[in-house]
């Protein structure tokens, strides 16, 4: 391609993100953004109008659809996102995709399959993979510093209790209140996949019980959060938490130890929660005598990659630009993009230890073996799963409950109350 990549962006909230990247980079050009709701699409319209551009708003999808341009960025809603790729990639249009990849073991089958046909670009917006320490924590893997990977942690731990009105706006129905506590997963166990370039192939999944003391919000769930056990295709074991648990600032960490060494993230320093403060990563590498080697502790600092444009971002731990300028560059067909941007393949492999972690918390823990849908054959056992806690999705017994005793039922006052707080862009307390 010899000209700027048009880009589309749906959904303007989080979308806000990527549209400020595109806005300032020199191979893409921003040509359209899609949100019903006006008042983010407004603000969208305006970031672009003091860029100088005078670029295409649509409240409707189909209108959006229709627009000509050559590639989308999905930040819609979470849990629809393979639905719109899935026909965006039908449609000629390359796509990267915000977090989760796919809601249902059905939707993950057809997402690769219309990569597969198409040949176009999928690319996973997996931000956490890209953040100074986690990034650095892949250099040094890729690099052979501490041998093959035997176990790992991978966390995030975000209380979004207070923040619940911002996020959910008293809707009922918002993914974020229909979710299970297995779904958001990538977060913490994407990073472990990218780092080690590992596939999972077998997963255990729990849950905790509910924080009772927090007053109601409409999480159907409950304020709860999800753990997964997985195996790795050497062997290695990884723990991944993420979801509601009471610590502040959050806690964005991870560890991988390996044959010859580890390396993790320092947790008392407040990772992204607090902008500009990196966590300082510990690497110890064994020499040539047995427990005894090297240690190392620093501050990764900003990847090289890009770097003028991209101290420019930020937001999450200066990760927010890499997404959005791989899926670019993949486009484009340049190296850097080759190489970092997150294929619809790995994106499955970390959206899908979720789902079936979810399979595995209902059905008392027992181990859920993940399939590797790089393979045909071993898609069609999956083609039609549609289970999921989506009622929009799930009919008859595919519907789960958003929690394995059961969902939380509140009245309409819990969502009026949220919906007024919001309103009010006031916080839950
Ligand atoms: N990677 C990260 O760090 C990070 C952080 C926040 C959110 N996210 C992801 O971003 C995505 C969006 O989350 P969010 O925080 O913006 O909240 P959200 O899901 O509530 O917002 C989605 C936006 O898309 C719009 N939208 C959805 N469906 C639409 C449709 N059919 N037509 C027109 N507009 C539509 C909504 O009006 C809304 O403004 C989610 O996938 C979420 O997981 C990622």
């Amino acid at each position: 391609m010899n000209r700027k990549v048009r880009i589309g962006v749906f959904g303007a909230y989080r979308g806000m993100t990527m549209i400020s990247v595109l806005l300032r980079h020199p191979e893409a050009e921003l040509v359209a953004i899609c949100d019903k709701y006006l008042p983010a699409l407004q603000k969208a319209g305006d970031a672009a109008k003091e860029a100088g551009l005078n670029i295409a708003l649509y409240e409707n999808f189909e209108d959006f659809f229709r627009h000509d341009m050559d590639a989308v960025v999905l930040a819609n809603y979470a849990n629809e996102h393979a639905t719109f790729a899935v026909r965006l990639l039908k449609s000629g249009r390359h796509v990267m995709s915000e977090v989760l990849p796919c809601e249902t073991m059905a939707q993950a089958v057809e997402l690769i399959e219309a990569v597969e046909e198409s040949g176009l670009i999928y690319a996973y917006a997996e931000n956490y993979c890209y953040m100074w320490h986690s990034f650095e924590m892949r250099e040094r893997y890729a690099r052979g510093d501490i041998g093959d990977v035997m176990y790992a942690e991978g966390e995030y731990i975000h209380d979004c209790a207070a923040i619940w009105p911002g996020i959910t706006y008293g809707q009922r129905d918002h993914w974020r209140n229909n979710m299970f506590p297995n779904f958001y997963c990538t977060h913490s166990i994407g990073p472990m996949l990218y780092i080690t370039g590992r596939r999972p192939v077998q997963v255990t999944g729990f849950v905790t019980q509910r924080n009772l003391t927090v007053p109601p919000l409409g999480i159907k769930s409950g304020e709860c959060a999800g753990i997964e056990i997985l195996t790795l295709d050497n062997g290695a074991i990884c723990k991944s938490v993420h979801g509601h648990l009471k610590r502040e600032p959050g806690s964005i960490n991870y560890e991988i130890y390996g044959t010859k060494g580890s390396m993790e993230s320092e947790r008392f320093q407040p990772s992204y929660a607090q902008e500009g403060r990196e966590p300082e990563i510990q690497v110890y590498r064994e020499g040539e005598k047995l427990c005894i080697g090297t240690t190392e502790r620093y501050h990764p600092g900003m990847q090289a990659i890009a770097a003028e444009m991209a101290k420019k971002f930020s937001t999450h731990g200066g990760s927010d630009f890499y997404p959005t300028h791989f899926f670019i560059e993949r486009i484009l067909g340049n190296p850097d993009g080759e190489k970092y941007s997150i294929d619809v393949y790995q994106a499955v492999d970390m959206g899908i230890c979720g789902i079936l972690a979810y399979r595995s918390a209902l059905n008392g823990n027992a181990p859920v073996r993940v399939p590797d849908l790089r393979n045909r054959e071993e898609r069609n056992a999956w083609r039609n799963d549609n289970k999921c806690t989506n009622p929009a999705v799930a009919k008859g017994d595919d519907l789960l409950p958003c929690y394995p005793a059961g969902s939380m039922e509140y009245p309409d006052s819990v969502y009026e109350n949220v919906r007024d707080l919001w309103l009010a862009g006031k916080n839950a307390e």
